[in-house]
């Protein structure tokens, strides 16, 4: 089994010194990483700038990216021959328009940055998935959880989503530990209590293995 996972933040230059970029730590994602290698998987992770080092399996190749569009190409090249593919990233939703080639100087009262929109890496992929292939998509949601994590299931053509809510404690980013919720492509709901992150990536990897279309082949 392959299997492609992007993990961490992304960070969007905005002059040489600054960027764009969000709270992930990379670290629900590279635990998915470890969970599925001790499957026996083949594991391509596709991170962004994290302070984790490389996982030291064998089995998990490691790729370090900054920006949603080198994310992307990286994840866009490992796709077609990964059976599971794992959006685990918290991708910038948005890049400056213009990277400045000097740093910015403080010079007005107000500063106005004009933003584009970035590629949707699991959307796009999304597009060229096989029947027999599975993506495993994450979203991060404060309000209306359970509808705004199905929208994401049915845009992004996953097979199951993984939800973790702001409003649970211990939830989310910066915590060793999180709850989440999956659901999947045939309306199935699993609600998970709260756990370390290694735990939650096995449970994943669980729910992922017993839906995958062609286990026994
Ligand atoms: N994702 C992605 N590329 C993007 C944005 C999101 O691959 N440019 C993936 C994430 O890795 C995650 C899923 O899409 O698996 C949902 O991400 P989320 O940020 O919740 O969805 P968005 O479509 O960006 O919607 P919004 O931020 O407006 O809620
Ligand atoms: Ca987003």
């Amino acid at each position: 089994m392959r299997v492609l996972i992007t993990a961490g933040p992304t960070y969007e230059p905005i002059d040489p010194v600054r960027f764009i970029g969000n709270h992930s730590t990379g670290k629900m994602g590279y635990a998915l990483a470890e969970a599925f290698a001790e499957q026996g998987a083949q594991v391509t992770l596709i991170s962004g700038p994290t302070s984790l080092p490389n996982p030291a399996s064998a089995l998990i190749t490691t790729t370090r990216v900054q920006t949603a569009a080198e994310m992307y190409e990286a994840a866009a090249a490992a796709a077609p021959g990964a059976d599971v593919w794992v959006f685990a990233a918290a991708v910038a939703d948005y890049r400056p328009r213009e990277v400045a080639q000097n740093k910015i100087k403080k010079d007005g009262e107000t500063l106005t940055l004009e933003l584009v929109k970035n590629v949707d890496i699991a959307g796009t992929l999304g597009k060229t998935k096989r029947p027999e292939q599975f993506s495993v998509g994450f979203a991060l949601e404060t309000n209306d959880e359970e509808a705004h994590a199905r929208g994401k299931l049915q845009r992004k053509n996953f097979n199951l989503i993984v939800l973790n809510s702001l409003r649970d404690p211990g939830a989310g980013f910066r915590h060793d530990t999180n709850k989440v919720t999956l659901l999947d492509a045939a309306g199935q709901m699993t609600i998970f209590e709260l756990k370390p992150k290694a735990a939650v990536a096995h449970d994943i990897v669980q729910s992922v293995l017993a839906r995958l279309p062609l286990r026994n082949a």
